[in-house]
């Protein structure tokens, strides 16, 4: 990553189209950042905002001693937030949906990644995926959209799984794409969830017909997803807090680019973060994102990720700034568009507070955003100066 100092931008059109000392062309409207901190807009790679109720009550179980699993198995977690999702009011949902999107813009992020997974019925999967497309139309997010029907088996299908995978398959899937609704489809593979075998399945079938490959991989158990991301050619593979060797280098091998949430780790209040210093050191393209979702991670502060990306993945806090902005939009496929400031790339940056990038993860739990750009235009400005 390159650090420029004293120098100037010019924007046309939404893009970047220079960047330099003394370019100052007099016909150009001038924007004086001050002398601040000027970066790229965060790529957030792996959301999940489209839930409807917030599950504090099951924070409280794990704060008490209870697991994620634990908690899952007794019929908490995503099944819940699916049970709440079918039942909610579609117009309250969409307003809900909005406000979590422009919270996003608040913390720097520019573009996200953003999952269904809550609805678990073709009929609520697609909903789910329309209502992402409808808010996107005018929202200033640039948001790529990710199939997550295999989020879990729900509670109709818990003894029959062959036949909620058939109806991935042959169902959910075909329709989201002929409606173009997702860029890309994942899958929770896990003990107790989608196995590996299962995994392969669902996602083979979503290569074929075109979307992009992505999978929550070895989040608990090493159970060799990792190794399937690589075979199948995924653009990512996601978590990886209990990866192995063997897994490392077969991401490396296939040139998966690891997508790693320490704000899930952190949530679940656990100490053992996915070995990002190390995949890193292999020469890895790591990626960081929030997994922003009611169970495991509810933030979308991407500061905030980059802050535990520093002291608990053992990045540098330029590394940690490459993770969350062009390496996490290589793990998306839009690094020809954003994820840096360079000519012919979109305008898309935060005017920071403080004038060093060590200011990102240092300024803990402060927003420490001033201002938000998208394609050239101010889209959101800190309350301290309006
Ligand atoms: O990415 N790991 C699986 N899915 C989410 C958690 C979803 C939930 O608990 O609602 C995640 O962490
Ligand atoms: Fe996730």
């Amino acid at each position: 990553m390159v650090v420029h100092h004293d120098v100037e931008m010019i924007v046309e059109d939404g893009a970047v189209k220079e960047i330099g000392k003394d370019l100052g062309s007099p016909e150009f409207e001038k924007v004086d950042a001050g002398g601040k901190l000027v970066t790229p807009g965060f790529v957030d790679p792996h959301t999940h905002p489209v839930f409807n109720e917030t599950r504090e009550l099951e924070y409280e179980m794990r704060v008490m001693g209870k697991s994620y699993m634990e908690i899952a198995e007794a019929g908490g977690g995503i099944r819940s937030s699916v049970r709440s999702l079918r039942s909610a009011n579609p117009v309250e949902l969409k307003m809900k949906v909005k406000k979590r999107l422009d919270r996003f813009l608040h913390y720097g992020t520019t573009t996200i990644e953003a999952k269904s997974g809550y609805g678990l019925s073709k009929e609520s999967e697609l909903n789910s995926l329309r209502l992402l497309k409808e808010i996107a139309q005018d929202h200033p997010l640039d948001i790529k959209t990710t199939f997550l029907g295999a989020h879990e088996y729900p509670d109709e299908y818990r003894d029959n799984h062959e036949k909620y995978i058939d109806i991935l398959i042959n169902e959910m899937i075909p329709q989201v794409v002929r409606e173009g609704l997702a860029d890309y489809c994942d899958v929770f593979c896990e003990e107790g969830v989608f196995s590996v075998d299962e995994s392969r399945r669902i996602l083979e079938v979503a290569k074929f017909l075109g979307l992009g490959l992505r999978l929550h991989a070895e989040e608990f158990k090493p159970i060799g997803g990792a190794q399937l991301a690589a075979k199948l050619g995924a653009l990512s593979a996601d978590h990886l807090v209990a990866i192995n060797d063997d897994g490392i280098l077969a991401l490396k091998e296939e040139n998966v680019v690891p997508v790693l949430l320490p704000a899930t780790t952190f949530f679940l209040g656990s100490d053992k973060y996915a070995p990002g210093r190390k995949m890193w050191d292999v020469g890895l393209q790591v990626a960081v994102a929030t997994d922003f979702n009611p169970g495991s991670s509810m933030t979308q502060s991407m500061p905030f990720v980059i802050t535990l990306a520093c002291l608990k993945l053992k990045l540098t806090p330029l590394e940690a700034l490459q993770a969350s902005t062009i390496n996490a939009a290589k793990s998306l496929r839009i690094e020809e568009i954003v994820g840096s400031l360079e000519s012919g790339k979109q305008a898309d940056f935060i005017i920071w507070k403080f004038n060093r990038y060590q200011g990102i993860p240092y300024f803990l739990a402060f927003q420490s955003v001033q201002q938000v750009w998208k394609k050239g235009v101010k889209v959101w400005e800190s309350c301290d100066n309006c």
